[in-house]
């Protein structure tokens, strides 16, 4: 026996595993995300703690003399490596909000090396080494054996010369299309009025069924999105 598979069609494996919610504030991305079956929260914005789901917070703490005595990009190895090696039962894990990982690893890259931003470190070695964290953090989780939730904070951009407004997510160009480039739908939340939510479904990768979907629950929640099936 070789490696290599036999030479004809296979069946496709339709099933999302990786997401992306963005939202406004107050839209509803934590609470939807917290749905989800057996949640690990990385989170970023100290609001953690009003959620149900378990949760890690992720920071660079400084200590007196200016250096990191807990660099984010370390904490974030660690946590990917438990996760990859222990038997754990979670079964989703959330990142909220993956701008605000991209800018402490930013801040972790620059404490270290001394610098104030990524582009003074020589050579552009700055932006590649920050690139590549991200992309190992996103490829890594990608690997676990669960589903991965990345929520991301909206912006309005106008353009100033048509005036018409584009709603995007927060997440720089460059690191929106490496996060992105890994998840299999896009969800954005908006709060409609008191007490109205509503969840539309910006981008999918393959048209899925509801039967493409093995977990009832993760089911229920996606039939809950406008646009899902
Ligand atoms: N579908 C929903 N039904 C009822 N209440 C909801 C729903 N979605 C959100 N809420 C309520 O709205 C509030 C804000 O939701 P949530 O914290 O999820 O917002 P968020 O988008 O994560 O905001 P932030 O960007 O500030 O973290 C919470 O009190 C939550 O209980
Ligand atoms: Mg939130």
């Amino acid at each position: 026996m070789g490696i290599l598979p036999e030479d004809k069609p296979v069946k496709p494996k339709l099933e999302p595993h990786n997401f992306y919610i963005f939202g406004r504030p107050m839209a509803g991305k934590s609470y939807f995300a917290s749905y989800f079956p057996h949640p690990l929260v990385l989170n970023t914005d100290g609001n953690a703690s009003q959620g149900t789901a378990p949760s890690i917070q992720l920071r660079n703490i400084r200590g007196k003399d200016g250096k990191l005595t807990q660099n984010v990009m370390k904490q974030i190895d660690e946590v990917v490596l438990e996760l990859q090696s222990q038997q754990t039962t979670f079964k989703t894990i959330i990142i909220d909000v993956i701008e605000d990982v991209c800018v402490m690893v930013e801040q972790a890259i620059c404490i270290e090396a001394g610098v104030d931003a990524l582009g003074d470190i020589p050579y552009g070695k700055g932006f590649s080494t920050m690139k590549s964290v991200l992309q190992r953090f996103v490829m890594d989780l990608k690997a676990l054996p669960m589903d991965v939730i990345f929520i991301s904070r909206e912006i309005e951009v106008t353009d100033e010369k048509t005036g018409a407004t584009e709603i995007k997510s927060g997440l720089k160009d460059s690191y929106y299309n490496i996060v992105t480039g890994n998840c299999d739908l896009t969800i954005r939340c908006q709060k409609l009025g008191q007490g109205k939510y509503a969840r539309i479904v910006k981008d999918k990768r393959a048209d899925y069924k509801p039967e493409d979907i093995s977990d009832k629950r993760i089911k229920d929640l996606l039939s809950s999105c406008i646009g899902m099936f």
